[in-house]
């Protein structure tokens, strides 16, 4: 993999990045969410601004920042990200969606804090969020990224997933390991995509996000 950034060979194109994790409120002080620390998220949004793209970044709470020459968008709930990618996807050439989004919200949100009822457990209903890739790529406008974040059966799931989304590559992550993923600095990335109708794959990192990000950001053209 080649990564000289210096002839900015992503010039002229615009990438669309979601990151981070969603969080979705149960009551005013409480929510539902999950580890993601957007670190993967930035480390793209990034890359593909040092290779000249313009850069819309999408993402749900989390404690970083980013370049000035990054269009951000700072988000709470799905529904939100999925309102934002909306509006931001005309012209879009590039989705990466890198973030971690809750498959589920509580039904209703309490407009009051909860109180404790008797001794009982409590059961929260869930309603299912919209899938903000598969909605990407129905839009059959733009290259669509998605990432995978499995414990098991990586390849497979990994498979299904493309197919079921209809999307271009998925980046698969295999979060059973402790050394890499979610808020660590390192990753270790499987690139899935179809070429004349057959899986390839092709393995990114070990090594730091920031590395894999200039890789995936170098490697993705070339399979467009
Ligand atoms: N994704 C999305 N909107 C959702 C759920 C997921 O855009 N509502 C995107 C993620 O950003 C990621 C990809 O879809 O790029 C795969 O997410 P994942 O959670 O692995 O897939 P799911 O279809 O939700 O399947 P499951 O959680 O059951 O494995
Ligand atoms: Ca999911």
């Amino acid at each position: 993999i080649d990564d000289h950034f210096n002839d900015k060979p992503l010039k002229g194109q615009h990438w669309l990045i979601t990151a981070g994790p969603t969080v979705e409120p149960i009551d005013p002080v409480r929510y539902l969410a999950n580890r993601s620390s957007g670190k993967m998220g930035f480390a793209i949004a990034e890359a593909a601004a040092r290779a000249g793209a313009e850069v819309t970044l999408v993402t749900g709470p989390v404690n970083l920042t980013v370049s000035g020459s990054i269009k951000r968008i700072d988000v709470q709930t799905a529904q939100q990200m999925f309102e934002a990618v909306q509006s931001q996807f005309k012209g879009v050439d590039t989705f990466v969606a890198c973030a971690a989004v809750s498959d589920y919200r509580p039904k209703v949100a309490a407009q009051q804090k909860l109180k404790k009822q008797s001794d009982d457990g409590l059961t929260i209903e869930l309603t299912q969020n919209p899938d903000i890739l598969r909605w990407a790529a129905e839009q059959n406008t733009a290259f669509c990224v998605g990432f995978a974040a499995e414990t098991n059966n990586i390849e497979e799931y990994a498979e299904a997933k493309m197919t079921k989304k209809g999307i271009n590559v998925i980046c698969a992550n295999d979060v059973s390991r402790k050394d890499i993923g979610f808020s660590s600095d390192n990753n270790e990335v499987s690139v899935y995509y179809k070429k004349d109708g057959a899986l390839q794959v092709q393995q990114l990192g070990p090594a730091l996000k920031s590395v894999i990000a200039h890789q995936l950001v170098n490697f993705l053209p070339g399979i467009k």
